[in-house]
């Protein structure tokens, strides 16, 4: 904690945003710029994540870019930290929140979400963005925070890091049994792993002024059908789901200096889903 002024301040400091073009990478960013930060915004769709990073600019008056990297390719994000230092001069923090958005819907006659029928394929795909990114992008850009000035390391894991996804709300009337959608196992398991390697990066770099937090965000309301969204807030204490911006705070929080004295945790905001 700074002894005088706003711990919440960011003012200067570069943020890279894995999944910036996507749904809550915007969000993240938007919590960034708010506080005076620079967003970076990586991704595979480098059009919307430019897009959106002029959009911010112009909103916040900060600076802000989107830049096109996949995360899964290690000498793509060694490239992206060479451009970001030569722009910027530093780097202060990444969020890794990129993941493969899983799709829960039946293919003709299989459904591949389910276990038994699972792809392989899906399994190495899933794995390589959401935890093997994460890894190679604490790997490269945590190096080099270590190596420099310290910084702060977010991975965005979920209220499924800490519970088993509840397969019932997924069911579809009429569909037979071995055909009903499910939450993909790929989801729990990077999630979960999200977390190991949230404490191992906080301990492993503690010496070096890098701290490294997760966040377990619960559902965001995005105009999902009604009796799925039933179902789920049915799950959840607080009776809703997330609104969009309701993890800027956590975000925000956890970037700056507000936090000083936190790494290794999980930060849980799911409406209280897991404690029920
Ligand atoms: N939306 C929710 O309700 C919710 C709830 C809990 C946790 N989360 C987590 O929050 C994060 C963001 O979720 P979202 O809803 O914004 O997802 P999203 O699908 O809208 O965004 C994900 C982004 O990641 C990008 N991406 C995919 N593969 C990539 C790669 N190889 N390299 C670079 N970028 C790549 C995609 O292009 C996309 O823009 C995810 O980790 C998700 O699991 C979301």
């Amino acid at each position: 904690m700074t002894e005088f002024g706003n711990p919440f301040d960011l003012t200067g400091r570069v943020a890279i945003i894995t999944g910036g073009a996507g749904l809550l990478g915007e969000q993240h960013a938007r919590a960034i710029a708010s506080a005076g930060g620079i967003p970076v915004l990586v991704d595979i769709q480098q059009q919307r994540a430019s897009e959106k990073a002029a959009i911010l600019s112009k909103e916040y008056g900060v600076e802000a870019i989107g830049c096109s990297a996949d995360i899964t390719k290690q000498a793509e994000i060694e490239l992206l930290r060479a451009e970001i230092i030569a722009r910027f001069g530093r780097l202060d923090i990444l969020i890794n929140n990129a993941a493969n958005n899983p799709k829960m819907e039946a293919d003709s006659e299989v459904n591949f979400s389910r276990l038994e029928n699972f792809p392989l394929t899906q399994w190495d795909a899933d794995i390589a963005v959401g935890l093997t990114g994460a890894f190679l992008c604490s790997k490269v850009f945590g190096s080099y925070m270590a190596g420099s000035a310290g910084g702060v390391i977010i991975n965005i894991a979920s209220d499924l890091a800490l519970i088993a996804p509840d397969q019932r709300i997924y069911r579809q009337p009429g569909v037979p049994e071995h055909m009903q959608p499910v939450k993909p196992v790929t989801y729990s398991v990077v999630k979960s792993a999200l977390l190991g390697l949230t404490r191992y990066l906080a301990s492993y770099w503690a010496g070096n002024n890098v701290r490294v937090n997760a966040i377990s965000p619960g559902g965001v309301y995005n105009e999902q059908p009604e009796d799925f969204v039933a179902r789920l807030t049915n799950l959840i204490p607080l009776g809703r789901m997330a609104a969009l911006d309701e993890y800027q705070g956590a975000i925000l929080f956890l970037c700056s200096d507000a936090s000083s004295y936190m790494t290794g945790a999980n930060l849980v905001v799911d409406g209280g889903r897991s404690c029920w």
